[in-house]
C-alpha cells in the first residue's frame, strides 16, 4: 500500500474523501441514558467540535461547540424547552442551529429581528436502541438502520463507551481479522496470566471471507470446530462501514478525528427462559476505562486487549511498511471496497448498504451464528452447566470497568450471581 492510499483510508476530517464517505451513514455517538445525569455533552466527531444536548422537551440536538456571538463554549450552556442557550450572553439556538433568542437585541430593537440571520452548524440526531445517532452527511439522510436486535425483548442491554487514542481504520480492520482471536484473546491472554509455555489454543485451519449487502462476513474452522459449526456456515459480520456484529452485540468505531476513535458497544443478553419475562426500564451506559489507576493499560478483558493492539499499531498505522499474510484476505477486500465506495459517492451514487426506503427498514436481519440459540435462549440450569455460558451470564467479558450498579441490574435481570471475569483462557482449564 502506498502513502496516498493509506491517507485515503485513514483521514476523516473536513474535506477528506473518507470523511465524506463515512458521513453518509448514521453514527452512534452516545448512550441515551448518559443524559439522565447531564443535559449537554461536548463531543468531537470527524474533527469537528460539537455539543450534544437533550432539551427539556426530551429532544436531542447536535450543534457547533461555539456560540455564533463571541465563541463561548455551548457545552456549558443551559437547555430550554426547545434548544440550548449560551451561558455568556444568553443567545439561544434550536435543533436546526437557528438562533431563536438574542435577549439584549430582542429587548432593545425587536423590530430588527437580527437573530433571523444567525445560525450555527447543526446535524440531525435520532435515538434507537438506547443510543443517540448523528447524521453528518448531505441531505437527504438515509434511514437509520433498524437492525433486528434493537427490537429483541426479554433481555438486558448495556452500552459501553470508550475513547481509543488511535485512528479509526485500524480499529475497524479488526472486524475482519479472525486469527487475532486465537492469538490476542486466547494465547496472549493466557501468557499474561501464566507466562510463556502454556498449551496453545486450538489453531485456525481454514478461513473464508464473503461480501453481502450490509458488509462482509468472516468464517473460520479451528482445530476444535468443523465445517458444520455456524461460525463456518454463517460467520461473523464486518458491518459496513465501521461496525462489528457478533449476534448479541455490536461494536462501532466512530472517528473522533484522525488520531482518536470513539468505541461504542451495544450488548444484549437474553434473560434465562425460566425467569419471569423481563422488561428493561432503562438501558445503562457506562464508560470503559483504558488504563488502571496506576496508569497501566488494562489487559484483562476482550476489547481492552483489542484496544492495546490497535493503539500499538501506531496512532495512524503505517500501511506502507506492512507485509500482509494470507489470513489478511478479508482486510484486502474491505480496503478495496472502501476505495470503490469513495469513487462511487464522487460519481453521485449512493454508497454501499444505504437504506433509503422506510418500508425496507424494519427489523433488518444480519447473519447470526447460532441464531436459534440466540433467539430461543437458555434455562438457568443450561447456563450454569456450561462454562462458556456461565461466564457470559455472570460477568461482563468485553470490557473492564462495569460499574457496580450495572452489575447489580444485570444480576437482578438474569437471576444469577455475578462474578469477576477471569479471562477467556481460564475456560480452557475446566
Ligand atoms: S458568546 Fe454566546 S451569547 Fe455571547
Ligand atoms: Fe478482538
Amino acid at each position: 500500500m502506498n502513502e496516498e492510499q493509506n491517507r485515503l483510508l485513514t483521514r476523516v476530517g473536513p474535506g477528506t474523501s473518507m470523511g465524506a464517505l463515512l458521513r453518509r451513514y448514521w453514527m452512534p455517538i452516545a448512550g441515551v441514558s448518559e443524559f439522565d445525569s447531564r443535559s449537554t455533552k461536548p463531543v468531537r466527531l470527524f474533527g469537528e467540535n460539537l455539543v450534544l444536548y437533550r432539551d427539556l422537551s426530551g429532544n436531542f440536538g447536535l450543534v457547533d461547540r461555539r456560540c455564533a456571538h463571541r465563541r463561548a463554549d455551548l457545552s456549558l450552556g443551559m437547555v430550554e424547552k426547545c434548544g440550548l442557550r449560551c451561558h455568556y450572553h444568553g443567545w439561544a439556538y434550536d435543533q436546526t442551529g437557528q438562533c431563536v433568542s438574542q435577549p439584549f437585541e430582542d429587548t432593545t430593537m425587536p423590530e430588527r429581528n437580527t437573530k433571523a440571520g444567525i445560525a450555527i452548524k447543526a446535524y440531525p440526531v435520532q435515538t434507537k436502541g438506547g443510543l443517540v445517532w448523528a447524521y453528518m452527511g448531505p441531505a437527504p439522510a438515509p434511514q437509520l438502520p433498524d437492525w433486528e436486535p434493537f427490537s429483541w425483548d426479554n433481555g438486558f442491554v448495556q452500552v459501553v463507551v470508550s475513547e481509543v487514542p488511535c485512528n479509526w481504520f485500524q480499529c475497524q480492520e479488526n472486524s475482519i481479522d479472525p486469527v487475532h482471536f486465537e492469538w490476542m484473546h486466547e494465547n496472549w491472554g493466557k501468557h499474561l496470566r501464566e507466562g510463556t509455555g502454556a498449551a496453545p489454543a486450538p489453531t485456525h485451519l481454514k478461513l473464508a471471507f464473503e461480501e453481502f449487502e450490509y458488509g462482509f462476513v468472516y468464517k473460520r474452522v479451528k482445530e476444535d470446530t468443523t465445517e458444520a459449526d455456524s461460525i463456518w456456515t454463517v460467520g461473523r459480520v464486518f458491518l459496513w462501514p465501521n461496525g462489528f456484529f457478533l449476534g448479541e452485540h455490536f461494536e462501532w468505531r466512530v472517528p473522533i478525528d484522525d488520531e482518536n476513535t470513539l468505541s461504542i458497544t451495544w450488548k444484549y443478553t437474553r434473560v434465562p427462559n425460566d425467569r419471569p419475562r423481563y422488561v428493561q426500564q432503562c438501558i445503562p451506559t457506562w464508560h470503559g476505562p483504558l488504563k488502571n489507576a496506576d496508569g497501566n493499560w488494562i489487559d484483562t478483558h476482550v476489547m481492552n486487549q483489542d484496544f492495546i493492539a490497535w493503539v500499538g499499531q501506531g496512532t495512524i498505522a503505517d500501511r506502507t511498511e506492512e507485509r500482509l499474510g494470507t489470513s489478511d484476505r478479508g482486510i484486502v477486500m474491505v480496503r478495496r471496497r472502501f476505495f470503490d465506495e469513495i469513487e462511487r459517492i464522487a460519481r453521485g451514487e449512493l454508497p454501499k448498504g444505504s437504506i433509503i426506503d422506510p418500508a425496507k427498514n424494519t427489523r433488518v436481519e444480519l447473519p447470526i451464528a447460532d441464531r436459534e440459540s440466540v433467539l430461543e435462549g437458555y434455562t438457568s440450569g443450561q447456563i450454569m452447566a456450561h462454562p462458556f455460558l456461565r461466564m457470559m451470564f455472570t460477568s461482563y467479558v468485553f470490557q473492564a470497568g462495569q460499574p457496580d450498579s450495572v452489575k447489580q441490574q444485570f444480576s437482578d435481570a438474569m437471576g444469577l450471581e455475578t462474578q469477576e471475569f477471569a479471562g477467556l483462557d481460564a475456560l480452557r482449564k475446566r
